[in-house]
């Protein structure tokens, strides 16, 4: 096994995904779709609290083809290491859509259940290339893919800030997962060689060209997942809103260091106080990286890098030993501007900016000080869902 993990290519998958609805439904597919995953440059656990995030979509995706096949039911078949199917009725108004088992299918069926619109039964097929669970958004990456092929087959074009809220309503709402509209968000308007400044309060958002010239966007994942992702997630979410209603704020946005002041004073609770001095630091920060990438100042960036993964992990306490470390061993390396953790934590990714002359040595300082098994990427920043044409 090599540590390095490459795209496929959304025109492979597309093929892989066609032969699999040929052999398994008798027939080629009518419509075909594909989404991203992403890496977060900055801003992590704010877009819950109406912050800023500063996500990049990358060349790993989740490809969707499908027919409708003229019965009530919607049976996919998610071809991945392990090929799964599940069937469940198209939803009516007297009958709609639950969640249930299989689990990985509510991703499926909350999108279809929130689709604006008549979903028919139809016959689908799912691949991936996107590295599961490794806090990259292969989930997000899911719905919006069900959704853009949705959008194909039924013949309705959803405008697209819409469309990341309905999948992101769905991830709350089937898997029970209180995500905020980061993910979502940047899977369906990424553009390539673009991050995307996400404004989470008014859902605007702004394209910033990443010419890092010669400097890569490495990933570098840990493999690891802990298992605490689902109970700790929804706690950070609440202790945020707990800080904002104690300010008489309806998010931490409009918060401000000397709200911290306000916080002691009311004696508010050590944990709750943490919470929201990431998210007040962490928010200038996405600012102040998304001016400094356009200036190419990758010195501040890398700065702004450290200064944020030592936030995630001592107050917000989203990190964990083996992303701490990945980190460390980055620090001071030759070519390493900054690293971080990406996304949710407690495991999966870090982000890092590194001199291309120097990725390779780095690489080698990971795979003989890491306890754990890594594996790479450089990521390209990546165009966000789209439909694409079968032949
Ligand atoms: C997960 C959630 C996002 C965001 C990140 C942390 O990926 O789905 O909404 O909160 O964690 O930045």
């Amino acid at each position: 096994m090599t540590n390095e993990v490459t795209a496929v290519g959304d025109a492979a998958l597309l093929r892989r995904a066609c032969d699999t609805f040929a052999t398994r439904f008798g027939r080629a597919p009518a419509a075909a779709a594909c989404a991203p995953g992403r890496a977060n440059l900055m801003g992590d656990h704010v877009d819950y609290c109406e912050g800023f995030v500063l996500p990049v979509a990358l060349p790993f995706v989740t490809v969707v083809v499908g027919s409708h096949n003229g019965t009530g039911q919607c049976n996919v078949l998610s071809a991945g290491q392990l090929s799964q199917e599940a069937s469940f009725s198209a939803p009516t108004p007297d009958a709609p859509l639950r969640p249930g088992e299989p689990a990985w299918a509510n991703y499926v069926k909350g999108v279809v259940a929130n689709f604006p619109g008549r979903v028919r039964g139809f016959d689908a097929v799912i691949v991936s290339d996107l590295p599961m669970g490794s806090g990259l958004s292969s989930s997000a990456s899911l719905e919006v893919a069900v959704f853009t092929i949705l959008e194909e087959l039924e013949g309705k074009k959803v405008d697209p800030v819409q469309k990341a809220k309905l999948c992101q309503k769905a991830e709350h709402e089937f898997p029970g997962m209180p995500c905020g509209i980061m993910d979502q968000y940047v899977v369906t308007l990424a553009r390539k060689d673009h991050a995307l400044l996400i404004d989470c309060r008014s859902l605007e958002a702004k394209h910033i060209p990443v010419n890092t010239g010669d400097t890569a966007i490495l990933v570098v994942n840990s493999n690891v997942k802990h298992q605490l992702t689902g109970s700790e997630y929804p706690q950070r979410r609440a202790q945020c809103q707990e800080a904002a209603d104690k300010l008489g704020l309806p998010s931490l946005r409009g918060a401000t260091r000397k709200d911290l002041e306000e916080l002691k004073r009311q004696n508010c609770d050590k944990l709750v106080l943490m919470r929201a001095e990431h998210i007040i630091d962490e928010i200038h920060r996405t600012e102040q990286v998304a001016k400094s990438l356009a200036q190419m100042d990758l010195d501040r960036v890398g700065e702004m890098f450290y200064q944020s993964h030592e936030s995630l992990s001592t107050l917000m306490q989203v990190s964990c030993p083996e992303l701490d470390q990945l980190v460390d061993i980055m620090r001071g390396a030759p070519g390493v501007y900054g690293a971080r953790m990406t996304g949710g934590g407690f495991g999966g990714c870090v982000v890092a900016l590194v001199k291309k002359g120097d990725v390779e040595g780095l690489k080698s300082k990971i795979l003989k000080n890491y306890k754990g098994s890594p594996t790479f990427f450089v990521c390209e920043p990546s165009e966000g869902a789209r439909a694409l044409p079968i032949k």
